[in-house]
């Protein structure tokens, strides 16, 4: 048998008015990590869909071999009979049901028309095990974080005897510690002679768990490097996927901070379940025109919680403490007041609070602005377009048109519309949260030349970031937190990754 598990000959693939993949060429040896990247937009997602069956056979021109046989899976379910399975971008388990109903759930056996529920607990718990999540197999999977409910995936996965795994963004929802411990399962996999394709923004994850890596550049397979005997860089990644060099991935700043514009003192959150848990902690910071603040600390530390808060009460059963904006005591009870005060969110789960997807990319960007753009209550259509159209050229969003539908947009396309709507609602201080998961790199640097240029104009910024380069790259003071409490605050100057790490754990 060759040497490839997995073999893709000139596939092409089309959707209404877009080539999604152009003439690809893959091939992915057995037993290693294959690492695939490329801009948002470049069609990593879609040669996956297509290797796994969601799209099926006669959708697409081309050849896909799986373990030396040419494929025609018509179905997801087709493609993990043979051993491949994929975990999505977007996860895919069934928020309401346990965690041994979410591995075992379309695959069970029934003895005499009975399905042997104790024993499936039993068997989930070896699974679980395999992936290191400590949790009781009878969890309801809602209650689980992101990153545990990915292992779930894995374990269902794992369930299946996959051969070859395909993970979408696997890290991008994760914190650093919660990454490495996944990128050491995907090496414990390959030991075990499981074969994975990793796509990721991460391009330093890339080389530290990658044997090869194929990069994708509007729809065409550009090249595929062997990591080790090629010495592969990021910056090599980066010329290829984005077609020439990047020189600065944090564009300068000179940052004159003015008055106070926001200040929150001895603000204290309550869980909304658990209404004697804090889960933010008498927690006081500020914020002066001109300036972007980073909070930085370990995931479930309070950042998203805090800041939802005070966003309106967008989070939490009750809050204590007190706001001001520029001096004055503001009360924030509803989105419309912060809005009304002069705030403007953008969410980091754009699935849940972000976007309608059923609606065009036009609609969601207008959304928040709509009186803007109205007229006596009436919407002024040519105006949304030209809004819309001016987003799309800024920020590059890839897509045929404004009236595509937002669903059909790639992942970190649908994170543009996001940014957009938020950047036309025009506030004076912005709270992003986590602004660029799952945005490439060039993207990336586009984003904070907007946020740069934002400062620039007078408006004031706080971001929730777990990329430590980034909080580092951008911000001009850093917030520390960890279970609900600032432990510290650092100037622009003296903040490094060790700091604010230490600084998090001790406080
Ligand atoms: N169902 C669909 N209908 C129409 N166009 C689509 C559909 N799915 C994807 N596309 C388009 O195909 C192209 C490739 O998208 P894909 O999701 O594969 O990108 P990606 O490389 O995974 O990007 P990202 O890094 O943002 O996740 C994009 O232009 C996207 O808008
Ligand atoms: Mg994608």
């Amino acid at each position: 048998m060759s040497e490839y598990i997995l073999e893709i000959e000139n596939l092409t693939k089309d959707f209404p008015g877009v080539r999604a993949l152009d003439k690809v060429y893959l091939r992915v040896k057995k037993g290693e990590i294959h690492s695939l990247c490329g801009e948002n937009g470049a069609g990593k997602s879609t040669l996956m869909s297509v290797i796994s069956g969601v799209y099926p056979k006669g959708s697409y021109e081309g050849k896909v071999f799986f373990k030396g046989r040419e494929t025609s899976y018509h179905s997801v379910k087709d493609s993990e009979k043979e051993g491949l399975a994929i975990i999505h971008q977007e996860l895919a388990l069934s928020p309401y049901l346990s965690i041994y109903e979410n591995i075992f759930l379309g695959h069970m056996k029934t003895r005499l028309g009975i399905i042997r529920w104790d024993h499936y607990i039993k068997e989930s718990q070896k699974y679980l095990d395999r992936v290191g999540l400590k949790e009781n197999p009878d969890t309801i999977v809602s209650k689980l974080g992101v990153g545990k409910q990915q292992l779930v995936e894995i374990a269902r996965a794992l369930s299946k005897q996959v051969e070859l795994l395909i993970l979408d963004e696997p890290t991008s929802s994760l914190n650093d510690d919660e990454s490495a411990k996944l990128l050491d399962l995907i090496l414990e996999f390959k030991r075990q002679g499981i074969t994975s394709v990793m796509i990721s923004h991460k391009l330093n994850e890339v080389l530290q768990v990658a044997d090869t890596v194929t990069i994708l550049r509007d729809g065409k397979s550009i090249s595929t490097w062997d990591v080790k005997r090629d010495n592969l860089t990021e910056e090599l990644i980066i010329k290829d996927m984005v077609g020439r060099d990047l020189t600065h991935r944090f564009p300068e700043r000179t940052s004159v901070p003015g008055d106070t514009v926001l200040e929150v003192k001895n603000w204290t959150v309550y869980h909304p379940e658990y209404h004697s848990i804090k889960v933010v902690d008498n927690v006081s910071f500020y914020l002066r025109k001109g300036e972007i603040l980073a909070f930085c600390g370990p995931m479930g530390a309070g950042r998203t919680e805090l800041m939802m808060s005070i966003y309106g009460g967008s989070y939490g059963s009750k809050s204590e403490g007190e706001v001001y904006i520029n001096g004055k005591k503001a009360v924030l009870n509803s989105t419309k007041s912060a809005i009304n005060a002069g705030l403007g969110y953008i969410s980091e789960d754009r699935k849940n609070l972000g976007l309608i997807l059923i609606q065009d990319v036009k609609t969601n960007i207008s959304s928040s602005s709509l009186d803007k753009i109205s007229v006596f209550g009436i919407v002024n259509g040519q105006k949304e377009i030209e809004e819309a159209e001016k987003y799309r050229d800024e920020l590059r969003i890839k897509t045929p048109s404004i009236h595509q539908l937002t669903r059909n947009l790639s992942g970190g396309n649908q994170q543009k519309v996001v940014v957009s709507r938020t950047l036309m609602a025009n506030p004076d201080i912005f709270i992003v949260d986590e602004p660029t998961r799952g945005i490439d790199v060039g993207a990336k640097s586009e984003i904070y030349g907007i946020l740069n240029d934002l400062v620039k104009q007078g408006k004031s910024v706080i971001m929730v970031s777990s990329e430590l380069p980034e909080a580092l790259g951008m911000a001009d003071r850093i917030y520390v937190m960890n279970e609900g409490k600032i432990k510290g605050v650092l100037s622009h100057e003296e903040a490094t990754q060790e700091k604010i790490m230490s600084m998090a754990l001790v406080g």
